[in-house]
């Protein structure tokens, strides 16, 4: 394998945002697709609830529009989102067309709800429909002659000329070689950043790596306080916080605490549809006062071949760990799940750097604000990868590449102390459940601050003594991306949304995003 491969498209990520770009390119570009894990991993894959859309004659686009401003509290870009939610009719038949098949009654999408819709407005295919579409989408991939796939190669760092990407550097996970992969145009599509957080729904995949790579390429890097907490992830000691999806409170299921009571009418009048971020901060405040372990979602109260038909994937996990949700409430407690920040783009996906552009939950476009809206994100995902790949092919290439230096590890040796990267891994990720979770204050702002400044120290040391490692290069993501948390979190002096802070417990009446940059 050459030490540099040449093409014109480096797409780095193979959730629904990477596979779409892919796609939607021209046939005559050589395209390179990356992917760090197995290709289906990613959150993708796991997706449960849906994809928003108006397909209902009752629904129309101004509604759709004004519920995922108001989820978001104000802060969301009405422009970016108008221009995302008329285009979901589109991205939900362009998904059919690759075989998708979302779940019908009657000759009719089922639409399912979700918080924050006050339509139904959700189409999916059961509760699996990540899967449906990733498969769907990777098989279309496999046939296009000029995408080459790399499974298993995970990217450093962007490779730069003065303010242009060329390309990145990416470690071959098979045979520890670094390469370098150079293009025209680069694509990151990695997906957020929830696995700095101790608990979260996420996949291993999520640890903020086009985030971290992004800002030290001098990127604009907007809104990182607010990470999403899905209210209701299964607590069991070896459910690793598998999402119960909150198309189950759609569909009229009861969040009670371990006596059987009701208690979200004490919290918004939605009650259980409320959206995440006040029902995830509800559970907190139960399980806090109360010093409860979880409290509980209950569906049981439905037919059981209907409960079978619409949840079998949730049915089956619950089952293996003996429970039977068509007869008893699931035990819950709230993870991390999305991140609503992440690199600032325009509506074509191009960020601040040249020949650079960010799509899918690593991109900030301005659609979700302060709070994503269940759903929204692999809308996103869809209509954001056809407008990069449109603004991608509209552009002129000159079929040469320059040549960049090789990777250089002559003067690292081999770690004799894995044992820190993993310490460091998880100190990181208590730390910013503990200080920098659902409810925040100065004093564990600061507090996280200090002790993520001395892990970055030691980070950074340990990076340039020893040969790179995939756990190496996540644990210096992972570090980088929650350094900008909690630098956003600390300068935004009001709550609003997903970021509550107990010092600031008004919403401030001047609206804007915190950007962080190198
Ligand atoms: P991902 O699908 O996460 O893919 C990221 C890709 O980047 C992977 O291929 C990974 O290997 C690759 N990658 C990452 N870092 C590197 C690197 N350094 N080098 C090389 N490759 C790298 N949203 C909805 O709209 N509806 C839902 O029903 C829904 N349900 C969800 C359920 C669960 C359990 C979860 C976790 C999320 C859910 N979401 C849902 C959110 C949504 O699934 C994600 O936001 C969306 O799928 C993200 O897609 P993506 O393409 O941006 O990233
Ligand atoms: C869910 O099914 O609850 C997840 C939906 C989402 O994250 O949009």
């Amino acid at each position: 394998m050459p030490a540099q491969q040449h093409f014109d498209i480096l797409i780095i990520g193979t959730g629904s945002a990477g596979l779409m770009s892919a796609l939607q390119l021209s046939e005559d570009l050589s395209v390179a697709l990356i992917a760090k894990d197995e290709l289906l991993e990613g959150s993708s894959y796991y997706a449960q609830g849906g994809v928003s859309a108006v397909l209902d004659t009752q629904d129309n686009f101004q509604s759709h529009i004004n519920d995922t401003l108001s989820t978001g509290s104000n802060l969301g870009d009405e422009k970016a989102i108008r221009f995302m939610i008329e285009q979901a009719p589109a991205a939900i038949q362009s998904l059919e067309k690759l075989g998708v098949l979302f779940t019908q009654e009657q000759g009719q999408y089922h639409l399912t709800t979700e918080g924050g819709h006050s339509n139904r407005r959700v189409a999916h295919v059961a509760d699996k429909t990540g899967k449906s579409i990733q498969t769907n989408l990777l098989q279309s991939v496999k046939a296009k002659k000029k995408i080459h796939l790399f499974e298993n190669f995970i990217a450093i760092d962007l490779l730069m000329r003065g303010k242009q990407c060329c390309g990145a550097y990416i470690l071959n996970k098979a045979n520890n070689e670094v390469e370098s992969f150079i293009a025209h145009k680069t694509v990151i599509a990695t997906g957020g950043a929830s696995k700095v957080y101790l608990y979260t729904s996420n996949p291993d995949t999520s640890t903020g790596d086009g985030i971290a790579m992004a800002y030290r390429a001098h990127c604009n890097i907007v809104n990182m306080e607010f990470t999403q907490f899905h209210p209701t992830c299964l607590y069991h000691p070896h459910a690793k916080s598998f999402l119960i999806s909150e198309t189950l409170r759609g569909e009229g299921a009861k969040l009670i605490l371990p006596n059987g009571d009701a208690f979200m009418h004490k919290y918004d009048n939605r009650l259980e549809i409320a959206p995440r971020d006040i029902v995830a901060r509800a559970i907190d405040s139960e399980m806090k006062e109360n010093g409860f372990d979880c409290v509980y979602l209950d569906i049981s109260f439905k037919d059981k071949d209907w409960i079978k038909l619409h949840f079998p994937t949730i049915d089956k996990k619950c089952t293996s760990f003996g429970i039977d949700i068509t007869k008893q409430a699931i035990p819950v407690v709230p993870a991390a799940h999305y991140t609503c920040g992440g690199v600032q783009t325009n509506l074509d996906g191009q960020t601040n750097v040249g020949n650079l552009y960010a799509i899918g939950e690593v991109a900030h476009a301005g659609i979700h604000g302060a709070n994503r809206m269940a759903s929204n994100s692999l809308l996103e995902c869809i209509v954001f990868a056809k407008a990069c790949a449109n603004h991608i092919n509209q552009q002129t290439f000159k079929r040469s590449h320059s040549n960049f230096d090789n990777w250089d590890a002559s003067r690292a040796s081999p770690s004799q102390e894995k044992v820190m990267v993993t310490h460091l891994w998880d100190e990181v990720r208590r730390i910013m459940w503990n200080f920098v979770g659902i409810v925040r204050s100065n004093k564990r702002l600061h507090a996280a601050q200090m002790r993520l400044s001395q892990i970055q120290n030691e980070v950074n040391e340990y990076y340039h003594l020893y040969l790179i490692s995939s756990d190496l290069i996540e644990l210096r993501n992972l570090i980088t991306t929650a350094q900008i948390i909690v630098k956003s979190a600390i300068s935004r002096t009001e709550s609003r949304g997903l970021h509550y802070n107990e010092d600031y417990p008004d919403t401030s009446a001047t609206i804007q995003n915190t950007t962080i940059q190198l």
